[in-house]
């Protein structure tokens, strides 16, 4: 399959998904206190999306996934499913994933969230996996290769001794959710394909404290570190511009 390239108007539509996907991360920001359900996020976000938004929440139905947000605590790397038994607690770190259809266009963005006071060894990984998805997105412009953007990403969490998960990556997106080309976050400078005005994709790094290790739990989605030691993913939804990119999720607490 060819990589998509998405025209000015195309990816006017995708900044309107992005947008909203952003906007449910700032709705449900006051909710994350201790003594919430990741259910009742889940629930509060769908509302969001279907009855303010009139959009479409992605997860749901894709690939048998029955939520709206993935929430991932400590040691999850990703895809939590959100549970009425799993009420947050003060010092968790927290990650929402969501992703809007509007239009027929998706938006795909995820941030970590400090529940109450977080050990400082948590608030670290938290800023340092913040730092490793900007190093990340401040390589993209036409003519960088594709592995540049995860060599930017491995160096910063390498100097700060955190390891990279291998086995999940970015990718492409527009009108469908995951397409071409996968975005490594790990890698050699230089390899790969050139990138090019009108490419879309995600760059959302998950960085460990421990090993780069990962398992799956039996519900055959979260995903957890082999280790046990926390881990933490932050995501944006990129276009590549004539000069750069342009971040399609930014939210207002960002930049
Ligand atoms: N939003 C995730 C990503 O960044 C994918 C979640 S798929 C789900 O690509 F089914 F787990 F929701
Ligand atoms: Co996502
Ligand atoms: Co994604």
């Amino acid at each position: 399959m060819k990589i998509s390239i998405k025209t000015s108007q195309q990816i006017e539509k995708m900044r309107i998904a992005g947008k909203l996907a952003a906007e449910v991360l700032e709705m449900i920001s006051p909710y994350v206190l201790p003594g919430i359900s990741t259910s009742e996020l889940d629930r509060l976000c769908y509302e969001h999306i279907v009855n303010v938004q009139k959009a479409i929440p992605a997860n749901i139905g894709y690939n048998g996934f029955e939520k709206t947000i993935c929430s991932s605590i400590n040691q999850v790397i990703c895809h939590g499913i959100p549970s009425e038994k799993r009420i947050l607690k003060e010092g968790d770190i927290l990650n929402i994933d969501v992703t809007v259809i509007k239009d027929g266009w998706h938006g795909d963005t995820s941030k970590m969230f400090l529940v109450g006071k977080c050990a400082p060894h948590n608030q670290r990984l938290v800023k340092v996996t913040q730092e490793c998805l900007y190093r990340g997105i401040e390589v993209v412009k036409p003519g960088a290769h594709i592995s540049d953007i995860g060599n930017a990403i491995q160096e910063h969490a390498e100097k700060n001794y955190y390891s990279v998960v291998e086995d999940y990556c970015g990718h492409g997106i527009g009108t469908v959710y995951h397409e071409e080309p996968q975005i490594l976050h790990y890698g050699k400078p230089g390899k790969g394909l050139q990138l090019t005005e009108g490419m879309c994709f995600t760059i959302e790094p998950m960085i460990n404290q421990g090993s780069k290790y990962c398992k799956t739990l039996k519900d055959g989605w979260t995903v957890e570190t082999k280790d046990g030691r926390n881990s933490a993913q932050w995501e944006h939804t990129i276009a590549v511009t004539s000069d750069g990119y342009d971040v399609l999720t930014r939210r207002s607490d960002e930049f």
